[in-house]
């Protein structure tokens, strides 16, 4: 594509008009082939981040960007077909269990996933800690395993959304990155690329969030909301809090283990209500249910009575894990996974009540230790973590381990003192706050 027709793009944008759909529609696709300059495709990036462009456009946009690819479709109950998209947080590890617990409800769920590039492992991290698992799928072998089980977890390529790979990469160093219609645009194309019926979206909000305001992520959510259902997708965004860590575990094959845990009809009820929520949700929305409390019930079921976890092993299973493993996996995945053997304890010194704990701490040092990425040639480590043993509300004496720090080499003394540093203890009685801070969803009537 000619950069003089990029620049009648950049144009528009400047001038708050609408953009030409045929010229839009050529220039996604030029991405998509690579047959564009890199520094016209910064030009537009940079006056979209900095001038904004219309809710119109970006549906525009984000359908050409869906179309660059391959599109999954069902032929069969269609109506079905559901995901969740989530904004990120440290020790979330919903989709482990999301997927395999809507399958068990007779859902069906084609999730595309990412390599966490930032302070934690992206799902695809956390599922390649177990030995064998293979996330790359032709969209063919996607659709292959949701017809057999229900669901599969798949790490974005190249074949879905190919112009997102690209714009994204030069959003990263042109750092337009934070731009409310290029993430929108990014998430939901890749979404809509699915072939979905309904999607969920978890909009983190908090001091260890992308959105760090409550106005901030509202404003993402209504804008991912509005396209997704622009493109008929049914959509629901829930906002949630993002201060202190999801769950217990944190860290590449610990979340792989609490999730299993949770899928044993166990596990830490912080992490078991998010997933209840959010799959409660997805039934509503696809009339599995009528109303919250038996989608909740629903979903509550399949997570004690094993068949939720019996989707995962499933799952596992196609997805290349040799069936000894998968079975031990699931019923003692201590024996599986790689976990350190050499830990510390994080030690109280007050006694109270466990009043915060802070996230971002956790995940710097755990990030520096392997557990995430700086960038995106590097190795995670899946044997380091954190397991939180006191949660949110809980009485603590001084001297009493609240974390443990799995570690592959030996932390500094700054990393232990910032450890010690990042829980807050109150004299009074905490009363821990539901996650969910509020809900946006697409007009009525749609
Ligand atoms: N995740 C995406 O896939 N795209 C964005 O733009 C931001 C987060």
């Amino acid at each position: 594509m000619k950069s003089e027709e990029v620049s009648i793009l950049c144009e528009a944008v400047i001038n708050s008009e609408p953009m030409n759909r045929i010229l839009l529609s050529k220039f996604i696709a030029a991405v998509a082939s690579r047959d564009v300059e890199i520094s016209a495709a910064e030009s537009w990036l940079k006056a979209v981040h900095k001038y904004g462009i219309s809710a119109q456009d970006t549906i525009t946009l984000t359908n050409e960007m869906m179309n660059s690819g391959s599109i999954l479709t069902w032929e069969e109950e269609p109506e079905l077909v559901v995901d969740k998209h989530s904004t990120g947080g440290v020790g979330d590890k919903m989709s482990l269990m999301l997927a395999p617990a809507l399958a068990a409800c007779g859902l069906k769920v084609p999730m595309l996933a990412g390599r966490g590039l930032g302070h934690t492992g992206g799902t695809i991290d956390k599922l390649e800690s177990i030995p064998g698992f293979n996330c790359n799928l032709t969209p063919q072998q996607m659709q292959d395993s949701v017809h057999k089980i229900g669901c599969c977890i798949a790490a974005q390529n190249d074949a879905i959304a190919p112009a997102d790979g690209l714009l994204y990469a030069i959003r990263d160093v042109t750092q337009t990155i934070d731009s409310i219609p290029l993430i929108t645009a990014s998430i939901i194309s890749k979404k809509a690329a699915e072939g979905l019926h309904a999607l969920v979206l978890d909009v983190k909000c908090g001091s260890a969030a992308f959105m760090k305001t409550e106005q901030d992520a509202i404003q993402l959510a209504q804008s991912m909301v509005a396209v997704a259902s622009g493109l008929g997708i049914k959509c629901q965004a829930q906002i949630t809090s993002m201060d202190n860590p999801i769950g217990s575990h944190i860290g590449n094959s610990l979340e792989v283990i609490e999730s299993i845990e949770v899928l044993q009809g166990k596990g830490h009820q912080d992490t078991r209500n998010l997933v209840i929520m959010q799959a409660s949700s997805l039934l509503l929305l696809s009339n599995i249910v009528q109303t919250t409390a038996e989608g909740d019930a629903m979903i509550s079921q399949v997570l004690d009575d094993g068949s939720a976890l019996n989707k995962f092993e499933q799952m596992c299973i196609y997805q290349g894990v040799s069936v000894e493993t998968a079975r031990m996996l699931c019923k003692n995945p201590h024996k599986v996974l790689p976990i350190s053997n050499t830990k510390i304890e994080i030690i109280s010194n007050k006694a109270g009540y466990v009043n915060s704990i802070n996230s971002l701490n956790l995940a710097d040092v755990a990030r520096s230790h392997g557990a995430g990425r700086f960038d995106i040639e590097d190795i995670i480590v899946p044997e380091v973590g954190f397991i939180i043993t006191k949660n949110i509300g809980e009485k603590i004496d001084s001297g009493q381990c609240w974390m443990e720090f799995y570690y592959t080499n030996e932390p500094t003394y700054e990393e232990i003192s910032l450890l010690n540093r990042s829980i807050t203890i109150s004299q009074q009685e905490i009363v821990p706050q539901p996650r969910l801070i509020t809900v946006v969803e697409e007009p009525r009537g749609k």
